[in-house]
């Protein structure tokens, strides 16, 4: 995707977007995903997209995963390494992003199983984060996080919304901080003036800041 302007150097500001809605036609969030990052790009210059839908589905965490990440990844056999292969490749994409763009809708009072599944593939000790003397540290700093969230009745930030509250812990846990939560909420009720909003909410914040490239 390129942009009429570059003000980011030579290289492309690199984005990750993660799409968990189980809609594709009519999807809130996926509109509000295409929207930040034409946003971006008009903005940052050339971008970068990688996507992980993963509404398509994510494997599960299971018993063989659990071992395989447990083990010494020095001593790990060829199984043990297959089975963690999946998760390498999830850590990896969102390693290499300088950007991250969520989009998902709230699916009962939380995240969808699907979205909650990326989390439990990229979260992963050693590689996203340690255990220190001092307690974990997050691995990934420096990353920026977008949340585009949509919903029919809960009113994101109200004691119901059990979704962005947790994603804003789990990140913070993999160290990743600067997460902006952006919300076409009470979609029932407001109908299209919850996505007008939500679509407004993107454009004011990228008229203020854009992130840039941070690593090689
Ligand atoms: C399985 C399912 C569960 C849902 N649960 C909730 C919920 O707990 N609270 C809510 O406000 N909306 C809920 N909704 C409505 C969606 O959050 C809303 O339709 C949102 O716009 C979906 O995102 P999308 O437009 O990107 O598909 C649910 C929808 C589905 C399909």
């Amino acid at each position: 995707m390129k942009a009429s302007q570059n003000r980011s150097g030579p290289f492309p500001l690199r984005v990750l977007r993660v799409d968990a809605s189980a809609r594709v036609e009519g999807s809130v969030t996926r509109q509000l995903a295409d929207r930040l990052i034409a946003g971006l790009a008009a903005r940052a210059g050339e971008v970068a997209v990688t996507r992980r839908d993963v509404a398509q589905g994510l494997p599960f965490v299971d018993a063989d995963w659990v071992a395989a990440n447990l083990a010494d990844p020095d001593a790990r056999d060829a199984a043990q390494r297959q089975a963690l292969a999946g998760s390498d490749a999830l850590v990896d994409e969102v390693r290499r992003a300088d950007v991250w763009v969520i989009a998902t809708p709230i699916y009962n009072f939380g995240v969808p199983a699907s979205l909650k599944a990326w989390i439990d593939q990229i979260a992963r000790a050693r590689l996203t984060f340690r255990y220190t003397a001092q307690g974990p540290e997050g691995l990934l700093a420096g990353k920026k996080v977008y949340v585009l969230v949509a919903t029919g009745g809960t009113e994101v930030g109200s004691a119901i919304d059990f979704a962005t509250p947790w994603l804003r812990f789990v990140l913070g846990f993999l160290g990743v901080k600067d997460v902006e939560v952006i919300a076409a909420d009470r979609g029932m009720a407001r109908g299209a003036a919850a996505c007008d909003a939500a679509a407004a909410d993107i454009d004011a914040l990228l008229e203020r800041d854009w992130p840039q490239r941070v690593a090689a």
